[in-house]
This record gives structure tokens, sequence and C-alpha cells, in this order.
């Protein structure tokens, strides 16, 4: 399973984000809505990745517009990242998700290692039409996608580190927005991000 055959060469945004809504790189496209591609400035100096797209993603085609999206942007907000310089994308482009019972509300399913390995080239083609100076990986889906099956958020959470096979583009990873809305301790794992990302601010001065 791979997207690849779907990534058109040397594509801009605009020609990525058409092609990536008719990808079946992997079989997450059957029972999702619609490709939920990256959005955000075509010159963006930030790239942040997430995990995938959560139900109201899903639902109206955009990264990061629901409870997530809006703790992440006030993150932003207070670490002095200008959302102006931020492109916005996830690891996986399809919502995976389980249907508990007839009208109960969807519940997210971690993708798998398969699936984040198939979706990868959108990824990089992203990555190469934006050309940003630091990515910024949310959770661990993302950071293991681009720094490895081995990586440990947990232990390497707000490090400056090189992205690889990327000569001079830096990337750090920290939690993902939607565990501090899980957290026990909310406030705390809340300012655990905002400080992983203004030292991330820093790195772009
Ligand atoms: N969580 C993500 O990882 N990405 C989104 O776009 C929304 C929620
Ligand atoms: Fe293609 Fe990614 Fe969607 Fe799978 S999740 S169908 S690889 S866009």
């Amino acid at each position: 399973m791979t997207a690849q055959e779907f990534v058109p060469p040397d594509a801009d945004l605009e020609q990525l984000r058409a092609a990536a809504a008719g990808c079946r790189g992997c079989d997450l496209y059957r029972d999702a809505t619609q490709t939920v591609f990256g959005a955000g400035p075509g010159e963006a100096r930030v790239l942040v990745v997430g995990e995938q797209p959560g139900d109201q993603e899903d639902r109206r085609g955009e990264p990061f517009v629901g409870p997530a999206g809006r703790l992440l942007d006030k993150a932003m907000v207070e670490a002095g990242i200008d959302r102006d310089l931020v492109y916005v994308t996830n690891a996986v482009k399809h919502f995976k998700f389980t249907l508990p019972e007839r009208g109960k509300r969807r519940i997210h399913k971690t993708p798998s290692r398969t699936e984040v390995v198939a979706c990868r080239p959108w990824l990089d083609a992203e990555l190469d039409a934006v050309g940003p100076e630091l990515v910024l990986c949310l959770g661990a889906t993302a950071a293991k996608s681009l720094l490895g099956q081995g990586f440990r958020v947990t232990q390497e959470r707000g490090r400056l580190l090189a992205l690889p096979d990327r000569d001079g583009v830096r990337v750090m990873a920290t939690v993902h927005p939607s565990s501090v809305l899980r957290a026990r301790n909310r406030e705390e794992a809340y300012r655990g991000l905002v400080t992983d990302l203004t030292a991330a601010a820093h790195a772009l001065r």
C-alpha cells in the first residue's frame, strides 16, 4: 500500500490537494468522508504535522478545525508563533474510526504503521512544495513518521533536531493537543505544550 502513484511530480500545493482527493493508497479512503489535505500558506516557515483528521476535520475537509485545533491555535498564540507563517497537515490524510453503535459518535482509531507509511508520500510532497525551515511533529504518529519508529516523544520532546534527508531543515516533536485535552492535569500538560512551542518559536528568530 502506498500513495506514491497518486502523487503528481513537481506539483504545487493546489495540484497536490486536487490529486490527494482521489487517493486510494490505502483502505482508509473507503469509510472516511473526504481527504483532508494540509492547509496554510505555500511559503510557510513552519510546517506542523498532526496525526490524522478528527471527526470535525473529516466533515469539513480542513485540518485542525475541531477541539484539538482550537487548543493548538491558542498554544501557538501564547508561544508567539504567527499562525500566518504556519502550514498545518497530518501524517495520515483520511479519518480512521470505529462506529461503536448506531447513532453514536464516531471514535478515533490510531492509524497503523502501514497506513502511516502509505500516506507518507503526501507529506514528502508537502515538504517539497512548502520548503519549511522548521517542522513540528505533534504526537507519536507524526514523530515516528518523520523520525523513525524508535522515536520516543516522551523522552525527546522539545528538542531541536535535524530532519533526516533534508538539508538545513530542523524538526521538533511535542505532545499532541488531543493528549492535552485528555490529560488528568490539563493545565500542566498545556503549559508543557506551550513551553515546547516557545522553544520552537525562538529557533525561528
Ligand atoms: N488531530 C489531528 O492530529 N489532526 C487534525 O487535523 C485534527 C485533530
Ligand atoms: Fe491515500 Fe493517505 Fe488517504 Fe490512505 S490515508 S487513502 S494513503 S490519502
